[in-house]
């Protein structure tokens, strides 16, 4: 599937070196996606979220079924809870406890399998904070600066930037080089972050020898989904359909989405997006196309195409609300599979952290 939605970021308009960029990303992620289903064992998928709030719809579309597909494929997956960046660029950590074991609870809801994907959140193992030291040395204050996606979350935050928000790609390559990320499935705004987790891996490897592997961008093919009110569906806009929302609540979220005047539905993107978009998450949970299901609607309208897509979105997510309910209500199990997902991201960390001081001649302690 290709997206079929404008998506435009501020990573669009960076010019020629931001398309090379992209160009060559693109090119690696082709490769890529045909030697995971050839060879899956080689390779080891690092991917992660912020615990800001629950899971989504946009986050069922764009990651999380990706990341169950590539479980399937056989790829070990590291997951990280990124807690640490949920302080980039606010002063409170919120109700973390509880928004971490919800994490868990989506996340195993939705088909993910702690025998083969390992989660764990990142503020747990102090061995891959150990490798921000060495690895912010192999960075200059202006390639850390000019990273666009750090611009933006920097002016969307309206406020001083933080020394954490400044460095958080860095830690981000902690996260990935930590455990021997190979893997990172990305959007395009998020490959600025990967360059420079590529450039640590690079720039470590000249410098002291080889203990790291470059990682590589899977660039995402999933739709860009938009929320009821036709921005990005986000959780702090408030225009989100969750996971865990009930299905009363999400024909009610969905039947308030807003559409346009013309009654004859169609699938016009650019013209009508927020049409085109309820067709989109319709099309990308039924198999179908965006431009069959309007054909169906026709000329019944926004309040048939609604029903249509609130049917299909509960439908679809029944099975994995029920399995939610029952996990959320063992949080001893939750954490048990955090504290697993940790035990072995911790191992993998400490001898990755001890080959990097035998590297940079640390190793004073046998
Ligand atoms: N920055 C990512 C996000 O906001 C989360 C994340 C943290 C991540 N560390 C990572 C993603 C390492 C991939 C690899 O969604």
């Amino acid at each position: 599937m290709t997206s079929t939605i404008s998506t435009a970021t501020p990573v669009d308009r960076q010019g020629p070196t931001a398309d090379r960029t992209f160009v060559a990303a693109r090119a690696r992620s082709d490769v890529l996606e045909r030697d995971l289903r050839t060879h899956p064992e080689r390779h080891r998928v690092l991917t992660g979220d912020r615990p800001t709030g629950p899971l989504h719809l946009g986050h069922y579309l764009g990651t999380l079924r990706n990341r169950v597909r590539l479980q399937a494929l056989g790829v070990p997956i590291f997951l990280v809870i990124a807690d640490y960046q949920v302080v980039t660029d606010r002063d409170a950590t919120g109700p973390l406890r509880d928004r971490v074991r919800n994490l868990v609870a989506d996340y195993l809801a939705v088909g993910l399998d702690p025998e083969r994907t390992a989660i764990f959140p990142h503020s747990a193992v102090p061995a891959l904070n150990q490798l921000l030291v060495p690895f912010l040395s192999l960075v200059s204050a202006a390639e850390l600066e000019r990273n666009p996606t750090v611009k933006a979350e920097a002016l969307a935050s309206r406020r001083a930037v933080s020394g954490l928000l400044l460095t958080y790609p860095v830690h981000q390559a902690a996260d990935i080089l930590c455990c021997g990320g190979t893997v990172v499935p990305v959007g395009r705004d998020q490959l600025p972050h990967l360059e420079i987790a590529r450039l640590i891996a690079r720039r470590f490897t000249e410098r002291y020898g080889p203990v790291f592997a470059e990682p590589a961008a899977l660039l995402a093919d999933a739709p860009a989904v938009l929320g009821t009110d036709g921005a990005k569906m986000s959780k702090s806009r408030g225009n989100a359909v969750d996971l865990s929302a009930s299905a009363d609540d999400t024909a009610a979220a969905i039947r308030a989405a807003r559409t346009d005047d013309e009654r004859h539905i169609t699938y016009e993107p650019r013209r009508r997006p927020e049409v085109a978009n309820l067709l989109t998450i319709a099309a990308s949970l039924s198999g179908r196309t965006p431009a069959e299901i309007a054909d169906e609607v026709g000329s019944q309208g926004a309040a048939a195409l609604k029903n249509l897509v609130t049917a299909v979105v509960n439908d679809d997510l029944a099975p994995i609300r029920a399995r939610r309910r029952e996990l959320i209500a063992e949080p001893d199990y939750l954490d048990a599979v955090l504290a697993g997902g940790t035990a072995t991201v911790t191992g993998l960390a400490v001898e990755t952290l001890d080959r990097v001081r035998a590297a940079m001649g640390m190793r004073y302690l046998g």
